[in-house]
């Protein structure tokens, strides 16, 4: 990657749409709230927790990610974790960010789901006030847990319906296809939530899920998904009903051996609306720019391409189309100048 090209993507205006918020906690940030909080954890220092994340599969992330979110009690807890990651966003160019929170891992604990997302939202509040970058939440139901829990956390959480924008399906997907959440999910359409769902990387029966998800259950977007290739006919149902795929290159090289860089750029140039973004950036080390340029690196985009992934980024959130146009004219104008810079 040339500096030139990095730069180019740091400045480049676009949105994050797969984001998890509790796969923000840097190690540092884990030591504050641990010690805040009077919790005593295994390890010593930033290194030996790296040491930890030695992810081969979806599973194995899972088996450290979920443990350490016991740092996170307190409202304020909530509100550094969201407000240091939408800091960290916005200067490397993200204008919008659609995040993911689990309130399940926090409710299951004890914590309430007021504290979470009373937390959670002011520091989108305080964000969108000190930098102007703007946040939605969407909340993520832990597929391997039951439909009446997923439930009672959708009805938990529609008296907060105003600070939510969508509702999404996480966790361990072996076992737990788009089917078994059916009624949650059109109890959430009919409350007026955006649809959208995990269908992670090769997984048992991942085509299976991707069309529950697209014909059955009528998602807006697929997070991840990316298996898709294997059916052409997906391909072209997801393309006429411009269904986009929230892509996470970097987190598929650490759950699985490749970054899928061959099924991401192949549907980019079938014109299939696929954005990247960065899944857990605190543990995979790649925040929404790095995502851009690793995937660049590997299937050796030019600038141009690249425009075109965050184009999508912006077509694919579910902002006003008033706010989208303004987004697209903004890249535009942003090529033309990096263009015009080049050639002088
Ligand atoms: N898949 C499933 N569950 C998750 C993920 C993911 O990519 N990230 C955080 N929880
Ligand atoms: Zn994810």
């Amino acid at each position: 990657m040339s500096s030139d090209l990095a730069a180019f993507v740091r400045g480049l205006p676009k949105a994050e749409l797969h984001l998890h918020l509790e796969g923000t906690l840097e190690p540092e940030l884990k030591f504050r709230l641990a010690r805040r909080n009077g919790i005593e954890l295994p390890e010593r220092t930033v290194d030996e927790v790296r040491q930890t994340y030695d992810f081969h599969d979806l599973t194995s992330f899972l088996q450290v990610y979920y443990p350490a979110m016991r740092v996170l009690q307190r409202a304020p807890d909530f509100h550094d974790l969201a407000y240091e990651y939408l800091l960290r966003a916005h200067a490397q160019g993200v204008r919008h960010v659609e995040m993911f929170f689990d309130p399940q891992a926090h409710t299951g604990r004890g914590v309430s789901f007021d504290t979470v997302i009373g937390g959670y939202r002011s520091a989108i509040v305080r964000a969108q006030r000190e930098v102007g970058i703007s946040a939605e939440l969407i909340l993520c139901f832990l597929r391997d847990h039951s439909a009446e829990y997923a439930m009672a956390t959708l009805l938990e959480a529609l008296p907060y319906r105003g600070w939510i924008i969508g509702v999404g399906l996480d966790s361990d997907e072996r076992g737990n296809p788009p089917s078994k959440f059916a009624a949650v999910f059109e109890r959430a359409r009919h409350e007026g939530f955006q649809l959208t769902m995990h269908c992670d990387i090769d997984q048992q029966n991942s085509l299976e899920h991707i069309r529950q998800a697209l014909e059955d259950i009528a998602v807006d977007r697929i997070d991840h998904g990316t298996n898709i290739v294997e059916d052409e006919r997906l391909v072209e149902f997801a393309k006429s009903r411009g269904i986009a795929f929230t892509c996470c290159p970097v987190s598929n090289s650490f759950v699985t051996a490749q970054m899928k860089s061959a099924e991401i750029t192949g549907l980019l140039e079938r014109g299939v609306t696929v954005t990247v973004n960065s899944d857990d950036p605190a543990y995979f080390g790649a925040y929404a720019a790095e995502n851009y340029t690793a995937l660049a690196d590997q299937a050796g985009l030019d600038s141009g391409q690249l425009a075109e992934l965050a184009r999508n980024s912006f077509r694919a959130s579910w902002i006003t189309p008033a706010r989208r146009e303004r987004y697209l004219a903004e890249i535009d104008e942003y090529v033309d100048r990096h263009r015009a810079d080049r050639a002088t």
